[in-house]
């Protein structure tokens, strides 16, 4: 006996179909017309499209940053994450530059121990090597190429703390290459930026609005460029995170018409939310958008949509890292020391069918593309992203008109605030599976709370190889 989605449409990044869905335990057994519900479970999805359960690759659950942690641990964040329609994330793993890979990857495996309410996976980020001529850290790499961790990050921005410079990147990124493996590249001129950053602080300029204002699109473009050159010099495939303006975009297409393996993701926050309309510099609430890279002109946003439907722009992530308000005080009167981070999780397909497919920015198909099929497939993970005989049973029903308000009253996000409060959103998520178990039924989380594993990923280049 299984689990039969009848009468539903089923949407992939290829075309969409009046199909029925069988789910047999963890996996899905058969997509087919008119399948006989003798026997079996019948979900009733008329009127609503069943497509893969979506993969948001950028998270920061449980995650020491800024002076705090981030609001939301593998539980609450895990359990937003499939109320909004995920069933996967991929968060981020942070190496202590005194230490090594595996200690990092003990330390959060010990976080999600138990915890996570749907399926999750790490990207390892390398922070420092040890050994002569980091041959020890190198070789760490491939243990977690091994454990299944196939993706290695690099911030190029948050000096002291995270960023690193251009040799350690060099070597990664050459050692990435041999491994089959894909660098993760927060594209920032760090260096740049602090310099910019003392100079506003010594001028008074202290507000929230500032710390947007430090970070300019110029920063971003240099860095994207100058990682790009290097991942391609080092014969290393590459992919830009949270990518957020037009400038940033350019140097992304260069490379890419120059032959360079790189992909890039943007995020939600980019696409819908501005300077001019969250963050004028009025008032410290701002502090809610206090995010990195920060939020952009609004001039910015249709390149964006524009690089989404074109394929230039591969994937939709949220980078999730929320801090409640009295977290955000922490940086009250200097905006250095706000934590940076905005919650998303819960809603990144509302606003990307809304905004996107609903204002006929996006397809349907492009939809699932962009949240489903493209992240499981750049980054290795071969049971997800599509609906189809054998691959895991991760489906989404969702309800195209469905009529939302988003608020932090009504959210599972731990943060005491919503970035889109308020936001009346047409299209929303109405069943969950996670490998065949039903986690929101109706919208209302129903999963348990340590049903969610670790994935092992695959080595492959992004998908590019
Ligand atoms: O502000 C952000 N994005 N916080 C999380 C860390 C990062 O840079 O992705
Ligand atoms: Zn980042
Ligand atoms: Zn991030």
């Amino acid at each position: 006996m299984g689990t039969l989605v009848k009468n539903g449409t089923v949407v992939s990044a290829e075309g969409s179909q009046r199909l029925d869905v069988l789910l047999d335990g963890e996996t899905i057994r058969e997509v087919a017309e008119g399948i006989s519900p003798a026997g079996h479970t019948v979900v009733d999805a008329t009127g609503l499209l069943v497509m893969p359960g979506a993969i948001d690759v950028h998270t920061h659950l449980d995650m020491p940053f800024g002076g705090t942690t981030s609001a939301d641990d593998y539980t609450t964040g895990t359990q937003a994450a499939a109320v909004g329609g995920t069933t996967s994330v991929i968060d981020f793993a942070l190496q202590n530059q005194s230490s090594t890979l595996n200690d990092a990857l003990t330390t959060w495996l010990k976080k999600s121990e138990g915890k996570a309410c749907v399926d999750f996976s790490l990207h390892m980020a390398v922070t420092n090597l040890h050994g002569e001529n980091g041959v020890e850290t190198l070789r760490e790499m491939q243990e977690m190429v091994n454990f299944g961790i196939t993706s290695f990050k690099l911030f190029m921005a948050y000096p002291n703390v995270l960023m690193i410079n251009d040799s350690l990147m060099f070597q990664v990124m050459q050692k990435a290459a041999e491994l089959n493996a894909l660098c993760c590249i927060h594209a920032e001129n760090g260096s740049a930026i602090d310099i910019v950053v003392s100079q506003m602080i010594a001028e008074g300029k202290t507000e929230p609005h500032y710390h947007a204002l430090s970070r300019s699109p110029k920063a971003e473009a240099e860095a994207t460029h100058r990682s790009i050159a290097l991942a391609d010099m080092a014969g290393c495939a590459v992919y830009i995170v949270h990518l957020s303006n037009e400038a940033a975009l350019a140097e992304l297409k260069f490379m890419q018409a120059r032959g360079a393996r790189a992909l890039a993701e943007t995020c939600t926050q980019y696409l819908v939310l501005s300077i001019e309309d969250q963050m004028p510099g009025k008032s410290w609430d701002e502090a809610k958008f206090v995010f990195t890279p920060p939020l952009r002109e609004k001039k910015n946003q249709d390149p964006l949509w524009d690089a989404l439907a074109d394929g230039s722009l591969s994937v939709v992530s949220t980078d999730h890292c929320p801090f409640t308000m009295d977290q955000k005080a922490l940086g009250k009167g200097d905006f250095r020391k706000i934590p940076n981070g905005g919650p998303g999780i819960e809603n990144r397909l509302q606003i990307l069918w809304h905004f996107g497919v609903n204002a006929g920015r996006i397809t349907p198909e492009k939809f699932v593309s962009l949240a489903c099929t493209a992240p499981a497939r750049i980054f290795g993970m071969t049971q997800k992203g599509v609906i189809a005989p054998g691959k895991d049973a991760d489906i989404l029903l969702w309800d195209p008109n469905e009529d939302y308000t988003i608020s932090a009253a009504t959210q599972c996000m731990a943060t005491d605030y919503s970035m889109f409060e308020g936001w009346k959103v047409k299209g929303n998520a109405k069943h969950v599976f996670s490998r065949g178990k039903q986690v929101v039924k109706d919208g209302k989380f129903v999963g348990e709370v340590g049903h969610g594993k670790f994935i092992k990923r695959i080595a492959n280049a992004g998908g590019l190889d």
